[in-house]
């Protein structure tokens, strides 16, 4: 399995792949990186951050050049180590309280409801539904204001974009407009709710404002991050549930809570980590050098054997989650808390009013670190 050279129809079903490479353990790439998908490597790789570091400024030169896009990805904290990690992570821990979380609830089971009221007959259950749902909730989050929030979207999609192994020229300038765009869009309203704070105890904004830790510029990207970080993947995890109970309808009853935790495992939005080696070391008998990226394939690492009895069925009775959709360790994701609370909230309405629904068709992504559609359609009666 080459990342940047995949085999034909991978992205309709990359799984047999992620069992040779589980079965290997480890498998060098051409370029000298190196892909892993065991669950015990991805877990104890995860809570090692002096040997294996998050820190991406080497690695996205060449990329990205001194772009944007560059200032963007070096400054989010998911790609930064201590201390700069610790000091953002604080912040914005501190800011998601349970109580901004939960605020969100009404607002978010009131929106699936407007969401369903106009699905018609035949919608597309993305673009209808699944993808309007957590841009809506960061929206919230933030306090951005409703009318404003028509361009989060693309922003998001072409930053994200723009972090995919094989980047193409017009990927790479779509992602760079898009970073100057969404930073001219936040000071302008930083500006505007410094003159008019919100709750802090509610507004996540305000609070991370307030806390006065954070620069300008890491207060900026951080929070692109967060509506960039809670965007596609929320949507792919309504989208790849509602994709698995189609061809699972028996599972449509079962505990939602379940259902959400089984898709994550399943089909984990998320499909690929990376970290840096930050000394020699040997996995599985490959010599692995300091300075040597690795691919932690989630994706794989969900369907581990060792953890996970009959992997590839979906099962609502495996009790505590043991997979790593949201990574493990220190950067495990903040948003896990309220990516669960859409996902449920969005399922459970949509299964109590649309029990029999089937989907007709559909385009997947075709990404390899995002697993999830681009459309999903769908008839409701
Ligand atoms: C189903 C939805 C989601 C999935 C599958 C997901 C997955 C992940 C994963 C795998 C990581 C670890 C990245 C790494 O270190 O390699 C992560 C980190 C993160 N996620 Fe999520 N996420 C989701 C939703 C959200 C939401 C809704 C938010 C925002 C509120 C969010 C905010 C973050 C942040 C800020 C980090 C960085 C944490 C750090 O580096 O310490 N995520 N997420």
């Amino acid at each position: 399995m080459i990342l940047t050279d995949l085999p034909a129809g991978f992205h309709d079903d990359p799984f047999p792949h992620y069992a040779v490479l589980r079965e290997a353990g480890a498998v060098r790439q051409s370029d000298g990186s190196v892909l892993l998908g065991r669950h015990a490597d991805l877990t104890a790789i995860y809570k090692d951050t002096e040997t294996f570091r998050s820190d991406k400024t080497e690695v996205f030169r060449p990329k990205y050049g001194e772009s944007p896009l560059y200032e963007h990805h070096t400054t989010s904290l998911v790609f930064n180590d201590p201390p700069l990690h610790t000091r953002v992570r604080r912040v914005l821990t501190g800011a998601l309280t349970p109580r901004a979380l939960e605020r969100l609830r009404p607002s978010l089971a009131a929106l699936v409801d407007r969401l369903m009221d106009d699905l018609g007959p035949t919608p597309d259950l993305i673009e209808q539904f699944a993808a309007a749902i957590p841009v809506e909730v960061i929206g919230d989050l933030l306090a951005v204001p409703r009318a404003e929030r028509g361009p989060l979207r693309d922003w998001s999609l072409a930053i994200l974009g723009a972090l995919e192994p094989a980047l193409a020229p017009e990927a790479r300038a779509r992602g760079n407009a898009a970073v100057t765009d969404f930073l001219a869009y936040l000071r302008d309203l930083v500006t505007r709710r410094r003159v008019a704070p919100g709750d802090p105890e509610t507004d996540v904004l305000t609070r991370l404002l307030q806390d006065g830790d954070l620069s300008e510029a890491e207060l900026l990207h951080n929070c692109i991050f967060i509506l960039n970080a809670g965007h596609e993947t929320t949507t792919n995890l309504i989208g790849n549930a509602l994709w698995l109970l189609d061809r699972s309808p028996v599972h449509r009853r079962g505990d939602v809570a379940q259902i959400v935790e089984e898709t994550l495992r399943l089909e984990s939005p998320n499909q690929f980590g990376n970290r840096q080696t930050t000394r020699a070391v040997t996995l599985h008998g490959l010599d692995i050098p300091a300075g040597t990226d690795l691919h932690l394939c989630i994706g794989a690492a969900n369907r581990d054997l060792e953890v996970f009895a009959t992997p590839d069925e979906m099962r609502l009775d495996r009790g505590a989650p043991r997979h790593l959709a949201f990574a493990a360790g220190p950067h495990v994701c903040i948003g896990l808390t309220l990516a669960r609370m859409e996902g449920q909230v969005a399922l459970d309405a949509f299964l109590r009013r649309f029990p029999d629904y089937r989907i007709t068709g559909g385009q997947r992504g075709n990404r390899v670190r995002f697993r999830g559609f681009e459309r999903l359609d769908a008839t409701l009666a």
